[in-house]
């Protein structure tokens, strides 16, 4: 069985559908779903959606790239939900680089990345990381704020000597559909080097769909190609690959079978 720790089933292509393609998932053995937040409006709907789907669970937050006009209302009307049971990690947070080139904005985005760690420290969820064309700052913040209960390296894109920077500070690296693209020389190597103990995999669907579909709308079914390749990587079965990280998921993010 396999959890899928990183998909928008609250996003505004998927929704729409959420019964069918949570029906085909499970079809395609994923059991369990963090459905992941950005701004106000999608993480309100992650939180709905897991009280209502047994099988799903929320992780709320502001993403990088949404906070440039977030009122404290909202954010504070968002956190409050901190305290629903399903609501399980603050994410996705961090910082974007590559969409934010504006230094001033940049210092917009540490400051929220880091007051959503210490938000998550002082209620004692784990967060959901994004990071993009930032890991040195990225890893820098995670160094002076370290997660107390841990955290995803979300589509963890960097090389395998960062991959070990962030496991020192605690953090469980998550791969997706990149894994599986013919030229993905860097995340295959994070791959092999990873430790099983560190490892979860997610869709972020819709985004990032898998080889050999590419390009199409990605849906958490497809997650099944993201662990063949690990498993064919790691010379491991698929099996394995499934129950490692469906219980690395079920452990991080403190859910009881
Ligand atoms: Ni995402």
């Amino acid at each position: 069985m396999i959890f899928d720790t990183h998909c928008h089933l609250n996003h505004e292509d998927l929704y729409p559908e959420i019964d069918r393609i949570i029906a085909d998932a499970e079809k395609a053995r994923v059991k369990k779903f963090l459905v992941v937040g950005y701004d106000k409006k999608t993480s309100l709907l992650a939180v709905k959606i897991a009280q209502k789907y047994d099988n799903c669970y929320a992780a709320i937050g502001f993403h990088p790239t949404e906070i440039f006009d977030l009122s404290e209302d909202d954010y504070d009307e968002v956190m409050s939900h901190l305290k629903d049971p399903k609501v399980v990690a603050i994410g996705e947070i961090g910082l974007d680089y590559h969409w934010i080139k504006d230094p001033i904005q940049r210092e917009i985005q540490k400051e929220y990345f880091i007051r959503q760690i210490e938000l998550a420290n002082h209620v004692g969820l784990p967060i959901s990381i994004h990071n993009r064309d930032s890991i040195e700052d990225c890893l820098e913040i995670l160094k002076q704020y370290p997660p107390k209960f841990g955290g995803i390296m979300h589509c963890y894109s960097g090389s395998v000597e960062s991959m070990w920077e962030f496991i020192k500070l605690g953090l469980t690296i998550s791969l997706g559909g990149p894994v599986t693209f013919t030229n993905a020389k860097t995340p295959k190597q994070v791959a092999y080097d990873v430790p099983l103990d560190k490892l979860v995999v997610e869709t972020d669907s819709p985004y990032l769909t898998p080889h050999p579909f590419r390009g199409n709308r990605n849906e958490p079914k497809n997650i099944s190609y993201v662990v063949q390749e690990i498993a064919r990587i790691k010379e491991l079965s698929p099996k394995h690959i499934e129950d490692v990280t469906y219980q690395n998921a079920l452990k991080l993010l403190h859910i009881d079978e």
